[in-house]
């Protein structure tokens, strides 16, 4: 399928981010793009980059190939029964929401439409995203669309929809994790010497090389770490002081309360 327009239903931090991404990509113009807010004039960065910015969800759906839908998951019932009488069956809707099922969606669209879910992060707006995407009943040519367009924005895998939640804690919530991460980095980078920017280039900049090492070198990231403690070093001391004070046991604490929290 060409892609002659996208739409975007909830300008938010993820409907903005996914623009963004979209306008740096090749995939699309920003004229090909509309972005719905109902309170628009806050997305006025986006419309300076010729995106088309409307509050009228209905008309902006109409001409659009693909749909995202990027509002909060209380606003998902509504926003498909306001939209649904606009779509036709060649169109294709992707679902950002958190929580909501495909089955769900399909309900409350109440026609006969290619429904997918997708998780995103916030990376998506410099086309770094880790997108997990699932499906039901696409065809083999809408799969092709939807993947054609997140890898342009990142990399995507295809995940079973009943991991949709887990793949929100460890890959979107992920983003705040690794954050912190790095924040605590800084914070002690300053305490040994550095100034603040320059203790952020210096963490940010190594949890990225590092991260890369595990994506290209296809490793395990125990082999990365023996490639940098010297017997009796500096490295293995800071590493084992870590893990007494419960480094690994916070993060996996952290993202399965998180994940107990999701389904609540
Ligand atoms: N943030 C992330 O990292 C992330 C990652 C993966 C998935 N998600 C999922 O993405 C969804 C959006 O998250 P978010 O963080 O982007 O939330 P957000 O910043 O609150 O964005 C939601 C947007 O929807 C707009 N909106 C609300 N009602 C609307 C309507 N009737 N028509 C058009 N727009 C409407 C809101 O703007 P107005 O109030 O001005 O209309 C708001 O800008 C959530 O379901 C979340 O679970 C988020």
């Amino acid at each position: 399928m060409s892609i002659n327009a996208v739409t975007i239903i909830g300008g938010g931090n993820l409907g903005k981010a996914i623009a963004e991404g979209l306008i740096s990509s090749d995939i699309v113009k920003p004229r090909q793009i509309t972005v719905t807010k109902r309170n628009a004039s806050t997305i006025d960065t986006l419309k300076k980059k010729g995106v088309i910015v409307t509050s009228d969800n209905k008309t902006a759906v109409k001409k659009a190939d693909i749909i995202f839908l990027c509002v909060k998951p209380f606003q998902a019932k509504d926003i498909a029964k306001e939209i649904s009488k606009s779509l036709n069956s060649k169109q294709i809707i992707v679902s950002v929401i958190s929580g909501v099922s495909i089955e769900e969606l399909e309900h409350s669209l109440g026609k006969n439409i290619t429904v997918f879910r997708a998780m995103p992060n916030t990376a998506i707006s410099i086309r770094e995203s880790m997108t997990c995407i699932s499906y039901k009943n696409a065809s083999a040519g809408n799969i092709k669309t939807v993947e054609t367009i997140f890898n342009a924005l990142g990399k995507t895998i295809t995940i079973d929809e009943k991991l949709m939640d887990a793949s929100t804690i460890l890959g979107a919530c992920g983003t705040g994790f690794a954050m912190r991460y790095i924040r605590a980095n800084m914070q002690a980078g300053i305490e040994i010497g550095f100034d603040a920017v320059t203790a952020s280039l210096i963490a940010a900049q190594t949890v990225k090389g590092a991260a890369d090492l595990l994506i290209k070198n296809n490793s395990h990231p125990e082999q990365e770490i023996d490639k940098v403690t010297t017997p009796k070093g500096v490295t293995i001391t800071g590493l084992n002081q870590m893990e007494h004070h419960g480094l690994s046991s916070s993060v996996i604490k952290g993202i399965t309360e998180a994940y107990k929290k999701m389904n609540n």
